[in-house]
């Protein structure tokens, strides 16, 4: 290793050790010319994913200082509207750490998404500090990270050290993960400080210990949680964002037209499962969003069914909820297909209804209605074409009209998406859509054998979701590349059987 065996991690000089680093990272080589690997893809090290000036596949370095500036000035507003007089606010946002599914087995590691959004870092038992002056022109970030450990190496892979980290992510300062504790502990020694972290997040051991001894040490309080700002900000997707939302949405329409292309009665539902993976990952995903659901027959009317291990006969129908991610952008989409490439007089009713309010419930979003009020107006139509059908009795009120569709479609009709399927949690579905906003509209009608109807319809589990983004002008579908019309579905599934 020719440069970074010379630098010390000795916090003494340590702005001088980050000025080196960065004038010298196009040239770091490991013995014999071998280029050193990072925690994670650089334009360096993987420069078929990762452009110059970039953090993250599309994410550029500007984007993510932009992010943390717009959390910054959400966190003064907050503070002007608590008529606080403290000057001086820190944002604490620590990253996964790893989990076990056994002694010594890991899970795979998926980064807190709070934390890779505003730091474009995926190492895990990290931190972000963004530190807020008012008087001061912007915000000052510093990462926490993981020294590097020849040891650790060996059996998890390299790290990015503290020396590499401004660098590589783009941020002011970094610091060893070690000195987390007495950073905090100084700076509220400093000067008076409103420290902004969210209490319920899972503990990432060496940040939530820290955290203890601050309000123990330094009598130092937690003001808020600063969750439901950033989730106010991750709710707009970038440019950038949406063209990553884009291809995860390409990509799962991609493989899920290739399992109903590859169905027949008698396939098994994992063999499905396997598909849409494959499918996925080969077309660059890196792992499915969530474990999907792939029922056959009358196990479509369980809404999370995920056990995915039995024989689809035929006559039956598929329902397959899946999505992936990709770059840390997940998709998430619902087709309903006859196994057998014919959907039947009961299956086609339904399927019509369930496709017709979908159109319709998207149609409003021109309208920048809320999510609360699509799911209002679903269970109305959805209402009204099942009584068209006979299945719920025609002379009802309008108020229990909605009370039997509810019955046959127990959950929302959307939710946000974007980095996480149920993306940004903690905005509430009753504030109108806006441009920039992606959502999925997932109306279903399942119909289990309590269900007093007549025995063709029983059985029957039908969802259709689409992932939408929200424009200026008309909204627009980007799972629109994963067919759900009745013609086109039966000629896919027919055509793999020839
Ligand atoms: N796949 C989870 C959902 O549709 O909400
Ligand atoms: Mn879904
Ligand atoms: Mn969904």
């Amino acid at each position: 290793m020719l440069i970074f065996a010379k630098i010390s991690n000795k916090l003494s000089s340590h702005t001088g050790q980050i000025r080196r680093v960065h004038q010298s990272l196009g040239q770091i080589n490991t013995n014999e010319g071998q280029q050193r690997n990072f925690g994670q893809p650089t334009p360096l090290t993987h420069p078929h994913l990762v452009s110059k000036g970039h953090v993250l596949p599309n994410i550029s370095a500007d984007e993510l200082a932009n992010r943390r500036e717009k959390l910054s000035q959400l966190v003064i507003d907050a503070m002007k509207k608590k008529h606080s007089d403290i000057k001086s606010h820190m944002i604490v946002i620590p990253s996964a750490s790893k989990s076990y599914m056994s002694e010594k087995i890991p899970y795979i590691f998926r980064q807190n998404t709070d934390f890779l959004y505003l730091s474009g870092c995926q190492e895990p038992d990290t931190c972000l500090v963004i530190n807020v002056n008012p008087e001061k022109s912007r915000h000052h970030s510093t990462l926490f990270m993981r020294e590097r450990d020849q040891h650790s190496e060996v059996w998890d892979g390299p790290r990015t050290d503290p020396s590499e980290a401004v660098h590589v992510f783009g941020v002011d300062e970094a610091r060893p993960v070690w000195d987390f504790s007495n950073y905090l502990q100084k700076q509220a020694k400093e000067r008076p400080t409103s420290l902004w972290y969210d209490l319920t997040l899972t503990p990432n051991e060496t940040v939530s210990s820290a955290i203890r001894d601050y309000t123990k040490n330094t009598k130092g309080k937690v003001w808020d949680s600063p969750k439901s700002l950033i989730h106010k900000i991750r709710l707009i997707k970038s440019k950038a964002e949406i063209d990553l939302m884009q291809t995860s949405c390409d990509i799962a329409s991609a493989a899920i037209t290739k399992c109903m292309n590859s169905s027949q009665p008698g396939i098994n539902e994992h063999h499905l499962l396997a598909t849409v993976d494959y499918e996925s990952r080969i077309r660059g995903a890196e792992f499915l969003a969530y474990p999907p659901v792939i029922a056959g027959g009358n196990r479509a009317t369980i809404i999370h069914y995920v056990n995915n291990n039995q024989l689809i006969k035929d006559g039956e129908l598929v329902l397959m909820d899946a999505g992936c991610e990709y770059h840390g952008y997940s998709s998430d989409i619902t087709r309903t297909w006859p196994v057998n490439g014919k959907f039947s007089k009961e299956q086609r009713a339904l399927y019509e209804v369930v496709l017709s309010v979908q159109v319709a419930i998207i149609k409003m979003l021109a309208n920048r209605v809320s999510l609360d009020k699509m799911f209002e107006e679903m269970c109305l139509l959805l209402g009204k074409g099942l009584q068209e059908i006979g299945l719920t009795p025609r002379t009802t009120s309008l108020q229990n009209t909605i009370k039997d569709a509810y019955e046959f479609c127990p959950h929302h009709v959307s939710h946000y998406l974007g980095m996480d399927v149920h993306d940004t949690a903690l905005v509430n579905r009753n504030i109108g859509v806006q441009p920039g906003m992606i959502i999925t509209v997932e109306p279903g009608i399942y119909v289990n054998h309590l269900m007093k109807v007549p025995k063709e319809y029983q059985g029957i589990g039908i969802r259709i979701e689409d992932d939408v983004l929200i424009t200026d002008g008309e909204p627009i579908v980007l799972s629109s590349k994963c067919p759900k019309s009745i013609a086109e579905i039966e000629a896919i599934v027919t055509n793999a059987r020839k």
